[in-house]
């Protein structure tokens, strides 16, 4: 096997590593072989030619601010949220929904050693961030007497370790038959002069993860997309597993793509500052497409409307609907999504301990699929209610800033009710709060659930 794989990437371009491959032992050939063999070696070659052999000057788009159901909306908007939710739920109903959790990544930031999925966030119970959306999406089926599918994006760097956990808790209770685990493509990191595919180990590729958006690739090659289509599924719904404020499968989110008659649909929330590090929806060479942070010129970065409002405002959740149909078209290439370059520090058997960026890698993203859709639709949810990331481990985004993010909106949802938290100088619960997605998914569902008198007087946790 290891002297067809040894000219296959001799064809592909590869001679440095196949040179390498046959100085090696007869068992770390073998082991390169197999990773090598994974490999799509034309799709590596490709992306070494465009990205890093002869990377083009790169055009930079015109861009305009993007077209957005603003909060808090006026009577038609309100009204049309309104029949949003009504359609949302009755998708639900019909069994029509699935959702898609992206947990391929490899939480570098958090620096957690085990899928950030793991990572314990639940202000009281210590929930892990896994346990809190299977609770969202128990609740959503017990609501709507729906399967609702819950399809889980891994990787090679985090596939067993999420497969035991999920076994090990059982599901968390759902039926094991809806919650649907499969796992994304990986490409090599390279040489940012040469191209030449780098090694992490003699015997092990230097190998990362495609980017979220090797999403529709992967639903394509794990037969995910036939799964869906032989459910009878056509709104698929994704959203990123370190957002433990999101809703699986939210009927308003869900209800306005419907209406939109949408291929792909964005729920986006207010950026908090003009340079917060957040991409953000706009119009890119006249169509709806997505800014990275990065990429976002600074002079727009600080643009107002001549109401004084931020231009570019509409922050990305990583929260979108998307129609099966279109899915199918980005699975099977008939509209491929394109790649990117990311300049990265990896260990390499040459480098171990890099210092500087001194590799490529190559990512895909799901929001470059925005453009490609024939319709689009972007809905502002309240930042408050649904959006507060583990990103990094200390700072913004960070499980602390998360967890006081659930238990603020806890106390607001029962302070909706009746209930008097009390608050510390700065305006904090005084205690840690807690509503498990089962117990309540909005301030409503506490209506008639908890008594007004509920003495607040330590940490609480609201659950069935
Ligand atoms: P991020 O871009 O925040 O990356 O991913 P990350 O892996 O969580 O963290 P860093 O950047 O290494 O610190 C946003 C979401 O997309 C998923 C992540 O698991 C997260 O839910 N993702 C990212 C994938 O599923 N696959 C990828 O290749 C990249």
């Amino acid at each position: 096997m290891s002297e067809q794989v040894i000219a296959e990437l001799e064809a592909a371009g590869q001679e440095r590593l196949a040179a390498s491959m046959r100085a090696l032992p007869q068992a770390a050939r073998d082991a390169l072989s197999l990773q090598v063999a994974s490999l799509d070696l034309a799709l590596v070659q490709r992306l070494v030619g465009e990205l890093v052999r002869s990377p083009g000057d790169g055009h930079a788009p015109d861009l305009g601010p993007a077209e957005v159901d603003r909060l808090p909306g006026d009577g038609a908007s309100l009204a049309r949220r309104r029949l949003a939710v009504e359609a949302g739920e009755q998708a639900l109903r019909d069994d029509r929904v699935a959702v898609v959790m992206l947990a391929g990544g490899q939480g570098t930031r958090l620096g957690f050693d085990h899928p950030k999925g793991m990572f314990p966030i639940g202000p009281v119970s210590n929930a892990s961030l896994f346990e809190v959306h299977a609770a969202g999406v128990a609740a959503t089926r017990r609501r709507y007497g729906c399967d609702l599918p819950w399809y889980l994006m891994t990787s090679d760097v985090n596939d067993a370790e999420t497969r035991a956990f999920l076994d090990e808790h059982l599901m968390f209770g759902l039926p094991p038959d809806t919650v649907l685990t499969f796992a994304q493509g990986m490409l090599p990191a390279v040489d940012p002069v040469s191209g030449d595919i780098l090694r992490a180990a003699p015997d092990r590729l230097a190998l990362s993860p495609d980017g979220h958006g090797g999403l529709f690739r992967a639903m394509g090659h794990a037969a995910i997309l036939g799964d869906l289509e032989e459910r009878g599924i056509d709104v698929i719904m994704t959203f990123q597993v370190d957002n433990p404020l999101m809703r699986p499968a939210d009927p308003e989110v869900i209800g306005a793509h419907l209406l939109a008659r949408a291929e792909m649909s964005t729920m986006v929330v207010a950026k908090a500052s003009p340079d917060e590090r957040m991409g953000v929806m706009a119009t890119v060479d006249g169509r709806a497409g997505l800014v990275e942070y990065s990429d976002l010129p600074a002079d727009l970065e600080a643009a107002r409307d001549d109401l004084g409002r931020l231009t570019y405002w509409a922050g990305n959740t990583g929260v979108h609907c998307l129609d099966r149909a279109f899915a199918t078209r980005l699975a099977t290439g008939q509209a491929p999504l394109p790649f990117h370059r990311a300049d990265k520090r990896v260990p390499t058997v040459d480098d171990p301990h890099p210092d500087a960026p001194n590799a490529v890698k190559f990512e895909a993203f799901i929001f470059d699929a925005l453009p490609l859709a024939s319709r689009t639709a972007t809905l502002e949810v309240a930042r408050a209610e649904r959006f507060a990331p583990v990103k990094n481990a200390e700072g913004p985004d960070s499980p602390a800033t998360c967890r006081a993010a659930l238990v603020d909106r806890a106390a607001r949802w029962l302070e909706s009710v009746g209930v008097s938290v009390p608050r510390d100088t700065a305006g904090a619960s005084a205690h840690a709060i807690e509503i498990d997605p089962r117990f309540a998914q909005d301030a409503h569902d506490l209506v008639g659930r908890v008594p007004a008198d509920l003495a607040v007087d330590g940490p609480l946790l609201l659950r069935v």
